[in-house]
C-alpha cells in the first residue's frame, strides 16, 4: 500500500488570558475546514493547536486573581479546549507550553543557539509594551510623548497600548545575519507568503529598514522557561511560543516519526497582526536550527465590528458560545468561513449574519432540500432512483451536470488556496443552480401530465445535486452533510472521502424520509438582531422601550435606573466644562493623529489644546470659529512636545467621530454644568 501524503497545519497557541471570542476562533475554525477538506482528500493530517501559557501578562493577570500562574493557566487552557469541542474542531493535538516535553526542548533550542554564537549577552533598552509583550523603537510608536527639550518621555504602541522605557541585560539573536535569506525564502515560490502582499510589507517595512537583534530573554518577570545556563533570565516568549510547531512534532528528537513525517509544516495559519513574528522571527530560528522552513505562512484578516476592534471595554464582543447556542453549530461556522474573505478585514453585523442564515441557508439550501424530499415523497412514494446518462435527459440535466462539473473544479481550485470564502460562493452556486433547474423542469407540471419518464430523471437530478453538495459541505459544517444524506436516505455516504466524488453516483436506489425537516429555520431578523446586540452590550431593545414612555406615567423611569453607577455628584462637579471658540487649528507635525487647537475660553490669554481627531476632521480649518466644549481643568500635559491643558469633547459614533458643538450665541468660557 502506497503511503498517505502528509499534511501538517496549525494555529496560533492562544493566550490564555481572556476568553476567546469569533474573531479568535476564525483562525482554527479556518485551520479545521483545511484539515477536514484534506483529510477528505485522503492526506494523513497533523493539526496541531494549543496555548501560548507563559509571559508577563499571564503572570499579572493570575496574581490580579489571586491565582498561582499554573493554576490559572490550567483553567483557562481546559476553557479554549471545550471551546474548540464546541466548535467542532478536529485537531489531533494540543500543545501548551508549559508541557515539560516543549519547556525542555525551548531550553535545548535556546542553548544551542547560544553554543553555536547565534545567541549572545548585551544590554537592551527600549520601549516596552507589557500587554504586546513587545519592545517597540521610537518609529514604531503610534503616539509618542515628549518632555519640554523635545527629549521622547514615554509614548503610545500601535496596539495601543501605553509603553514604558525598560532597560535590562538581555540575550540577543543575530536576526540580521538572516535577511537575505528571508527573502530568498519569500520568493523561493509564488505562495509562500499568503496573501503575497505581505511579503513585500515584511521587506520593505522590516528587512529593507535593517533587521536589528532580537532580544530573546528578559529579566524583568520569571513566569517562563528559565535559560538554562543562566536561570535568572526566561526566554522570550515568542521563542517559546514559535517553537511549539516543533516541539510538538518531538523536536529536538530529529528521528522522532512525527517529526520526519510532519516536518516541515505545510501551513502556518495566522492572523495578520503575527505577521512579522511568523514570516521573519520563525523562519530566522528554523534557518539558524539548520531546519527545513514552512511550506505557507497564511495570514487572514481580522474580524472586526462596526466600530473597530472587539473590545469589552466597548462593549461589542461577541463570543461564539452565545451564537451556537441559539442558532447551532453550522450556521456559525458557516458564515465565519464565508464572510471573511483572503487576507482582508471583516466586518460582523449581526443584520448580516442574521441574513446570511436566512438567504443561504434557510432558503437557498434548506428549500433545496425540502422541496426535493418533499416532490419524492409526493410523486413517488419516497423512492428515488439512479438515471445517470439515461436516455430521457435532455438539455436542463447536460447543463446542470456541466454546471456541477465547473464549480466543482473552481471549488477545489480554492480550496487548494484556502480561498473558503471563494470556494462556498461556488459551492452556493451549485445550489442555485439546482434551484433553478426546479423552475426550468417544474416537476409539479410532470406530475400533472402524469409524464412517468421525465418526472424520476428530474427527481434524481435533485436528489444527486443535494448528495453532491452536501460532500462539499462537510470541510464547514458537521451536522448539516449528516443530516443531507440522512433525509435522502444515503447515510452511508458521509464515510466515503471526496477524492472519488463525481457527479450521477448517487446509489442505485434510495428511500429518502417521509417528513423531511427544515434544516435551517428562517430567523426573524429583527428579533435576532436584537437579541443579538442585547448579548454584545448587554442591553435589550426592552432596555430602550421606556424611549415610548409618557413622562407623565409614574415609573417611566424605573426601567432606566442604573444603580451600579460608580461616582458621586460630587466627583463629577470636579470636572470643568467650558464653552471655548477654534481660533486657529493646525496638524502636528510627525503625528498624523493630532490636531493642534488655539482656543478662546474666556481667558486673559488663549489656551492650547491638542485632540487625536485630526483623521476625522481633514478640512479642520473649518473649525476655526466653531464653539467646542473643553475640560478646562484638567492637568496640562506634553504631547510631541507641546503642552495640552485640556480636552475637547467629541462622541464616538461608529467608526467616525464628532466634536461636541456649543450653541454660536454661548458665551465663550461659559460653564457648562
Ligand atoms: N500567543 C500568540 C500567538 C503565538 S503563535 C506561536 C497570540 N495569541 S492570541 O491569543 O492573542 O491570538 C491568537 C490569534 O487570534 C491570532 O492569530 C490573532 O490574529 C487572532 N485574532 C485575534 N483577534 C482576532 C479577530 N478579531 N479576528 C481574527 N483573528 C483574530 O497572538
Amino acid at each position: 500500500m502506497t503511503e498517505k501524503p502528509t499534511f501538517y497545519i496549525t494555529t496560533p497557541i492562544y493566550y490564555p488570558s481572556g476568553r476567546l471570542h469569533i474573531g479568535n476562533s476564525y483562525t482554527t475554525l479556518a485551520c479545521d475546514a483545511m484539515a477536514r477538506y484534506k483529510r477528505l482528500k485522503g492526506y494523513d493530517v497533523h493539526f496541531l493547536t494549543g496555548t501560548d501559557e507563559h509571559g508577563q501578562k499571564i503572570e499579572k493577570k493570575a496574581a490580579e486573581l489571586g491565582m498561582e500562574p499554573q493554576a490559572y493557566v490550567d483553567k483557562m487552557a481546559d476553557a479554549i479546549r471545550d471551546l474548540w469541542q464546541l466548535l467542532g474542531i478536529s485537531n489531533d493535538q494540543f500543545i501548551r507550553t508549559t508541557d515539560e516535553a516543549h519547556e525542555k526542548a525551548v531550553q535545548g533550542i535556546f542553548q544551542r543557539l547560544l553554543d553555536q554564537g547565534d545567541i549572545y549577552l548585551g544590554e537592551y533598552e527600549g520601549w516596552y509594551s507589557v500587554s504586546d509583550e513587545e519592545y517597540f523603537t521610537e518609529t514604531q510608536l503610534s503616539e509618542v510623548f515628549r518632555d519640554e527639550s523635545g527629549k521622547v518621555i514615554g509614548g503610545i504602541a500601535p496596539s495601543g497600548h501605553e509603553v514604558e522605557l525598560v532597560k535590562e541585560e538581555s540575550y540577543f539573536f543575530k536576526l540580521g545575519k538572516y535577511a537575505e535569506r528571508l527573502i530568498d525564502y519569500y520568493h523561493s515560490s509564488e505562495d509562500v507568503i499568503i496573501p503575497g502582499f505581505r511579503k513585500n510589507e515584511m521587506i520593505n517595512n522590516f528587512i529593507k529598514p535593517g533587521l536589528s537583534d532580537l532580544a530573546v530573554s528578559r529579566t524583568s518577570f520569571s513566569w517562563g522557561v528559565p535559560v538554562k545556563s543562566d536561570p535568572k533570565h526566561v526566554i522570550y516568549v515568542w521563542i517559546d511560543a514559535l517553537s511549539n510547531y516543533i516541539t510538538a512534532l518531538g523536536y529536538p528528537d530529529q528521528e522522532n516519526e512525527a517529526f520526519k513525517k510532519y516536518w516541515p509544516a505545510d501551513v502556518h495559519m495566522i492572523g495578520k497582526d503575527i505577521s512579522r513574528f511568523h514570516m521573519i522571527y520563525w523562519p530566522a530560528i528554523l534557518m539558524a536550527l539548520d531546519l527545513p522552513l514552512p511550506k505557507h505562512i497564511y495570514a487572514h484578516g481580522w474580524i472586526v465590528m462596526k466600530d473597530g476592534k472587539m473590545s469589552k471595554s466597548k462593549g461589542n464582543v461577541i463570543y461564539p458560545e452565545t451564537l451556537i447556542e441559539r442558532y447551532g453549530l453550522d450556521a456559525v461556522r458557516y458564515y465565519l468561513l464565508r464572510e471573511m474573505s483572503q487576507g482582508n478585514d471583516t466586518v460582523f453585523t449581526p443584520e448580516d449574519f442574521i441574513t446570511c442564515i436566512n438567504s443561504e441557508l434557510a432558503n437557498d439550501l434548506g428549500n433545496l432540500l425540502n422541496r426535493t424530499v418533499a416532490m419524492i415523497n409526493k410523486y413517488q412514494n419516497g423512492s428515488v432512483k439512479n438515471y445517470f446518462d439515461c436516455v430521457e435527459e435532455d438539455q436542463f440535466e447536460q447543463n446542470l451536470k456541466a454546471f456541477f462539473d465547473k464549480e466543482y473544479s473552481a471549488y477545489l481550485e480554492s480550496m487548494e488556496k484556502m480561498a473558503f470564502d471563494q470556494a462556498l460562493d461556488h459551492l452556493m452556486a451549485m445550489v442555485s443552480r439546482a434551484n433553478k433547474y426546479i423552475d426550468e423542469t417544474q416537476p409539479w407540471i410532470l406530475a400533472k401530465e402524469a409524464d412517468n419518464k421525465k418526472l424520476p430523471v428530474v427527481l434524481f437530478y435533485l436528489a444527486e445535486s443535494l448528495r453532491f453538495i452536501g460532500h462539499l459541505l462537510r470541510p464547514f459544517m458537521i451536522n448539516t452533510p449528516k443530516e443531507i444524506f440522512r433525509q435522502l436516505g444515503i447515510e452511508d455516504e458521509v464515510s466515503t472521502d471526496l477524492s472519488g466524488l463525481a457527479f450521477g453516483h448517487f446509489p442505485k436506489e434510495s428511500q429518502v424520509v417521509s417528513n423531511g425537516v427544515p434544516i435551517f429555520p428562517r430567523l426573524d431578523v429583527e428579533e435576532e438582531q436584537a437579541y443579538i446586540l442585547k448579548e454584545m452590550t448587554g442591553k435589550s431593545n426592552q432596555d430602550q422601550s421606556n424611549s415610548s414612555r409618557k413622562l407623565d406615567d409614574p415609573d417611566w423611569d424605573l426601567e432606566s435606573l442604573n444603580l451600579d453607577a460608580t461616582i458621586e455628584f460630587d466627583d463629577f462637579i470636579k470636572t470643568e466644562l467650558k464653552v471655548a471658540q477654534v481660533m486657529d487649528v493646525a496638524p502636528v507635525k510627525g503625528s498624523n493623529k493630532l490636531l493642534r487647537f488655539r482656543l478662546d475660553a474666556g481667558e486673559s490669554v488663549d489656551r492650547q489644546i491638542l485632540s487625536g481627531i485630526a483623521k476625522y476632521y481633514p478640512d479642520h480649518e473649518a473649525l476655526i470659529g466653531r464653539k467646542l466644549i473643553i475640560v478646562s481643568n484638567l492637568k496640562p500635559r506634553k504631547m510631541m512636545g507641546y503642552w495640552s491643558q485640556g480636552m475637547i469633547l467629541s462622541a464616538e459614533s461608529g467608526k467616525d467621530l464628532h466634536l461636541v458643538f456649543a450653541p454660536d450665541e454661548s458665551q465663550n468660557g461659559a460653564l457648562i454644568g
